[in-house]
């Protein structure tokens, strides 16, 4: 029975029992706790939770998946996948166990047509109820009824829904293993079907705490674990929706399936991870460095990792693509409209990571020549290349349990750290390394500074401390550089790419001029500063006053950088990320995940839709809450930077939500215009952008209209007229340099002309020899003009160019016919200039280095015609 079939049958079944047939939801989940869509029950927790009344109260679905929690085991079982269908029906409220037990029976033996002296059960240790039903109800042996613990308690999510289960299995029979049932061998006897009875909410895993509002059921069915009891398959890989993906490894490598242990269970990773790498990247995640762009990105190295042992020429990853896309296209025919999409993505990535794969596996290959099996790869060469060769830590163990090795993964975290930290004491200041302790001293003596500045501008603090280059000092002379640090304060210290703020701090003594804010460590706010007048002393009470009109500026630019966020988004999809940012007075800097450049379009309609928004300007909001609150109302947060436990929201109407510490505008429309006027890449996959905001978008507007209005004068035109009459310029331009063109045509039939009429005459032939400043190209069109012009005989050019010297020859045809060559002509004056030339018998050119000796040449030439054109 093919998977297509089975599907249907499945969907068929209980749409005839009254259940709503679902799509597929997407592999994004909508849920934010969720990286990807683990179950088939994922789309409908809120109405398990009670969170939303379910529209219907039964369903059924076929529900792409994709799970990474036994991605260490996949290929080396007959069973696991990171990717695969799950058939489920559904009840929210409605049926519980005492139904679905018995359709479950049903559909398996009479639908499927599964032998029933083949089926093994197991229910939860508790669960009495359900046993009695397969037993009492359903009629089943009870010697092929098992109760186990937690194997039977199915659970989603922390808090989430959760209950027990009861599991159907399939007897591969005994040549797959020991006999006892499913709670001695699952290779043998299969799970194919989980029956969860939803009853429960926990708060951690297995702690109930209470009940959900209904009882309810989630059933899920392994689409691929059932094609393979159907179609008589010894694993999943070699099923129909499977096999094409595994043939198209192996024809890359030339491995054959069956070879050796070794090549079956790279082929199956192949299989596997082509499968899930498609269809994640057909849901719009692309490769990056977190979240599910990560998971994407580990999964399309395992792969390239496998096929890269087995060998074979080229890119493995668009076979595997295309060969999915073939086997899955029927139940998903968007897959074809994405395929040459996906294809350009793999490509890209395969091709990066087979570069940092040859860079990197000579040392790795020193490394395991050095050691024993049973041996650990040091922390340090698993640091270096990470560093260094870009090699993913679990990509170095990988690697190294292949060969009976260890990694140092604790050596190698202590690495990473000791960089961090070298990082860190390399901060802006340009410090030495010294310096962080300094700091941490400092923030441990005088406490964080406490920030004033979403509210205030200006405001009273005392000095606590002065640093001159990394050194405390107790007072600050008229024109000394120094650090500042207070007990509290307006200034806004640079974070989350908002620049500090400038501007000054007095005391009853001196005036101190700040030129920048920084955050040396957390939670620290640094005033670099210079004493324009007097001094300053730790202790003394000092008045802080930002500059105001700045930081007005940065803010509109901060308002603008979520709101360009929110409009990136929702042009290009919900895979864009921040991957950093520069805030600065009336600028702003975006970089994001996206795999291709923007077109003029895109870049038109993102500026179009986030200036609407400005206009429709709604109101900013902040508040501090929970990580968790945050993580639950969606908020985004960029992963570069670190948040405690409480976090700061920031909101722009209800579009934008996002983790802030940055000052914003009072609302949307105070940022004032917002203009694109850059994009690029920096990097794989990721892309910047570079916009203005208020005045500084308003100038600039001026500037280019100004600019237009110049050219328009010039051209006597209105400014939309420019683009018109430029084009028609540059076709003027052209037409007048093509005539230009025919006019040196008709320069050189004139000259020819004049050349030819004054040919010496050597018996009853001509001669012309004469010298000419033009480039070679010019000469041979003239050497032909003139020769064409004799009735007779012979031309000999020469011409000085470049301080090197030419000659071109050229003969009639008639005497070509006795002999006479153009070669011989033109290579009798080639030595004296101190080259060779061409040994065409027509149209000869020589030519040398010794331009001064050019006279000579034509002389030595001109003897060489005569004695020719007589002989
Ligand atoms: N949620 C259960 C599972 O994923 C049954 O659908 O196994």
């Amino acid at each position: 029975m093919k998977s297509s079939l089975i599907r249907q049958k499945f969907l068929d079944f209980f749409a005839e029992r009254g259940h709503e047939v679902r799509p597929s939801a997407s592999l994004i989940p909508v849920d934010p706790t969720l990286l990807l869509t683990n179950a088939g029950m994922v789309p409908f927790k809120p109405y398990f939770l009670g969170e939303e009344q379910p529209p219907f109260d039964r369903a059924v679905s076929a529900q792409k998946v994709a799970r990474t929690v036994d991605i260490e085991v996949v290929g080396t079982t007959v069973r696991h996948f990171t990717f695969f269908e799950m058939l489920g029906n559904f009840s929210f409220g409605d049926y519980f166990k005492e139904q679905a037990i018995p359709w479950a029976y049903e559909l398996s033996t009479e639908v499927l047509g599964l032998d029933p002296d083949r089926l093994w059960f197991t229910v939860h240790e508790s669960d009495d109820e359900a046993s009695a039903i397969w037993l009492d109800v359903v009629g089943v042996d009870p010697t092929r009824l098992q109760r186990r613990g937690t194997d039977n308690f199915w659970q989603m999510g922390v808090p989430g829904p959760c209950g027990p289960c009861s599991e159907i299995f399939y007897d591969r029979g005994p040549e797959h293993g020991p006999d006892g049932g499913p709670v001695v061998d699952e290779e043998r006897f299969c799970e194919f079907w989980n029956l969860v009875f939803m009853q429960f909410i926990q708060d951690d895993p297995y702690h109930v705490i209470g009940d959900l509002p209904a009882r309810s059921i989630d059933t899920g069915m392994g689409l691929e674990r059932v094609a393979m009891l159907l179609q008589d398959a010894p694993s999943v890989f070699e099923t129909d929706v499977v096999w094409p993906v595994l043939q198209s490894g192996a024809s890359y490598s030339g491995a054959r399936y069956g070879e050796s242990p070794e090549v079956d269970v790279a082929l199956r990773i192949l299989a596997d991870h082509g499968r899930s790498v498609t269809m994640l990247i057909a849901d719009g995640v692309v490769p990056s460095n977190d979240g599910r762009g990560y998971v994407l990105r580990r999964i399309l190295r395992r792969a390239v990792r496998h096929a890269w042992r087995l060998g074979g020429e080229g890119l493995v990853m668009p076979r595997l693509v295309r060969a999915t896309v073939d086997a899955l296209g029927s139940g998903y025919p968007e897959l074809s409209h994405s395929e040459p999409f996906i294809v350009d993505v793999v490509e890209r990535e395969e091709a990066r990571f087979r570069r940092t794969l040859e860079s990197g596996s000579e040392l790795l290959d020193a490394e395991f020549d050095r050691l024993q099996p049973g041996e650990v790869v040091s922390g340090a060469t698993a640091f270096k290349l990470h560093d260094t060769y870009g090699f993913p830590i679990e990509v170095t163990r990988e690697v190294a349990e292949e060969q009976g090795l260890g990694v140092d993964t604790e050596g190698f975290d202590r690495e990473m750290q000791a960089q961090r930290e070298r990082a860190r004491a390399s901060w802006k200041g340009g410090a030495a390394a010294g310096v962080a302790d300094t700091y941490r001293r400092l923030l441990d003596d005088t406490g964080p500074t406490e920030f004033l500045g979403y509210r205030d501008e200006a405001a009273p603090g005392r000095i606590l401390a002065l640093l001159r280059q990394g050194d405390a000092m107790e007072r600050a002379e008229e024109g000394d550089e120094v650090e500042v640090f207070v007990d509290r304060t307006p200034f806004y210290a640079e974070a989350g790419g908002q620049v500090g703020d400038t501007g000054m701090i007095e005391t009853e003594t001196g005036t101190l001029e700040v030129t920048d804010t920084q955050g040396p460590v957390p939670a620290l706010h640094g005033h670099k500063a210079r004493v324009t007048r007097g001094y300053a002393q730790v202790g003394q009470e000092a008045q802080l006053s930002i500059d105001s009109p700045r930081r007005e500026r940065i803010r509109k630019s901060h308002t603008g950088t979520h709101i360009l966020h929110w409009s990136l988004r929702d042009v290009l999809g919900d895979h864009v990320r921040q991957a950093g940012s520069l805030v600065e007075a009336g600028r702003l800097r975006f970089d994001f995940s996206h795999f291709r450049g923007l077109g003029p379009d895109e870049l038109e309609e993102v500026e179009l839709r986030a200036n609407r928004r400005t206009v429709e300007n709604a109101a900013v909001s902040d508040r501090v809450t929970s990580k968790q609150e945050a993580d639950r109302i969606g908020a985004l947060a960029f992963f570069g930077d670190k948040y405690g436990e409480q976090v700061r929201v920031v909101r722009i109407g209800d579009y934008s939500i996002e983790l802030c510490g940055g000052t914003h505008t009072p609302s949307a429309g105070q940022v004032g215009p917002l203009l694109v006027i850059g994009e690029s890449s920096i990097g794989s996959n990721l892309r910047r952008i570079e916009a203005l905001s208020g005045d500084a978008a308003y100038d600039y507007m001026v500037g280019v209209r100004r600019a237009l209005a110049e050219a328009g004068t010039m051209l006597r035109a209105r400014p939309d007229e420019v683009p018109e009459r430029v084009r028609a310029l540059q076709e003027r331009a052209r037409q007048l340099e093509e005539r230009l063109g025919s006019l040196s045509d008709r320069d050189r039939a004139e000259d020819a002309a004049a050349l030819a009429a004054e040919a010496e005459t050597v018996g009853e032939r001509q001669l012309v020899v004469a010298e000419r400043q033009l480039d070679p190209g010019a000469l041979r069109a003239l050497a032909l003009a003139v020769r064409d012009r004799l009735r007779s005989g012979a031309v000999v050019l020469g011409s000085r160019h470049n301080g090197k010297g030419a000659l071109v020859a050229a003969v009639t045809a008639d005497l070509m016919d006795r002999g006479v060559s153009a070669a011989d002509l033109a290579s009798a004056g080639a030595g004296l200039l101190g080259g060779g030339g061409s040994r065409d018998p027509e149209l000869s050119q020589a030519g040398g280095p010794h331009g001064e000796k050019l006279t000579e040449a034509l002389e030595a030439a001109r003897d060489a015609a005569g004695r020719a054109l007589v002989a």
